[in-house]
């Protein structure tokens, strides 16, 4: 079996994925067509060319730009639906999607109307292909947290369709502690709690995140690395980072992926995963991320069968549900 056929039959978990960073440029027009919605760009040629980022921010103001072509439920359904379809391919058996309610919000699409077709999508998804997955409400960390209270305020009805809060967008000068309350209230709800921390920011972010917001997974995480103390809190603790090596190299956090940590993580004992975070930006989906980064920090096949491992693990599922996907697991060869 080659290595690409190997990394796309490990069953996996992808647990930091933003649907809307899964809007292919040729859906973006044809949506954008579709609602009347003007582009900051002509075509889907210059879309992808304007795709050259420099930093995290760089790439947010896109991703927004791009993410006004959705306007109605259908659309955020066959979004999802289209994310599905590439993640059966690359062997996830369970995902967990976050979505920015704010984003759309802000435009005047109603909260139901976004949930309504993600959900739709989810349950298709379980329908065609045996997906499992779960909704994760990111609040945008560089609004206030009381506009984050407000999107709780508008969840609250839904709640039995939304499984966990994050925290998303521009990380420098918006640590966690700014959104301490909030995700208090959300823990009180039942909620699960993660955040990205450790992008961009230095790794005191990373602590704010375990120590003032209770996460119990941390997206990225990666700056982790330099300092040792938190790699040996991570490490015993078992705390699970979502790392996503080519969206890293995309916003420059890495210059080249053969200069990326997360070999260094796995071989400190972290829980370390690999996923995709916005794919239609960053080149490619979770069986790429993979793929790409064993090759350039040649993993072994027993690497990456801890790697998958470890994402079925840190998901939000009961322990029955993941059994089978041991099971196929362990049937594969080292
Ligand atoms: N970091 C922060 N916010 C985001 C990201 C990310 O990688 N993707 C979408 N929103
Ligand atoms: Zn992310």
């Amino acid at each position: 079996m080659d290595l690409e056929t190997y990394v796309r039959a490990l069953p996996k978990a992808e647990l930091h994925l933003h649907i809307e960073g899964s809007l292919e440029p040729e859906m973006m027009f044809a949506l954008a067509q579709r609602n009347g919605v003007a582009l900051p760009w002509d075509s889907v040629e210059a879309t992808r060319a304007a795709y050259a980022f420099t930093d995290l921010q760089s790439f947010l103001d896109l991703y927004y730009a791009g993410a006004a072509a959705l306007i109605q439920e259908q659309d955020f359904f066959e979004l999802a639906l289209a994310y599905f379809a590439r993640a059966h391919a690359d062997g996830v058996v369970h995902a967990e999607l976050f979505f920015d309610p704010q984003t759309h919000t802000a435009r005047g699409v109603a909260f139901a109307t976004v949930l309504d077709g993600l959900e739709r999508a989810c349950i298709e998804a379980q329908a065609q292909w045996g997906i499992s997955s779960r909704l994760i409400l990111c609040f945008l960390r560089h609004l206030s947290e009381e506009e984050g209270f407000a999107t709780l305020e508008q969840a609250m009805p839904h709640l039995a369709r939304i499984h966990g809060v994050g925290l998303d967008s521009s990380e420098m000068g918006h640590p966690p502690s700014k959104f301490e309350r909030l995700f208090a209230r959300c823990r009180e709800l039942g909620l699960h709690v993660v955040a990205h921390a450790g992008e961009e920011g230095p790794p005191a972010y990373i602590v704010e995140a375990l120590d003032r917001l209770g996460v119990e997974r941390i997206d990225h995480g990666v700056r982790a690395a330099e300092d040792p103390a938190l790699l040996e809190r991570l490490a015993r603790d078992q705390v699970p980072l979502t790392v996503c090596p080519l969206s890293n190299v995309k916003l420059c956090v890495f210059e080249r992926l053969e200069q990326h940590n997360l070999r260094q993580l796995l071989e400190a004992g972290l829980k370390v995963t690999i996923n995709s975070d916005d794919p239609a930006y960053f080149g490619g989906y979770i069986a790429q991320n993979y793929l790409e980064t064993a090759r350039a920090l040649d993993l072994s096949r027993a690497e990456l069968k801890r790697i998958a491992r470890n994402s079925l693990e840190a998901s939000f599922v009961p322990e029955s549900l993941r059994m089978p996907w041991f099971a196929r697991l362990d049937a594969l060869p080292d």
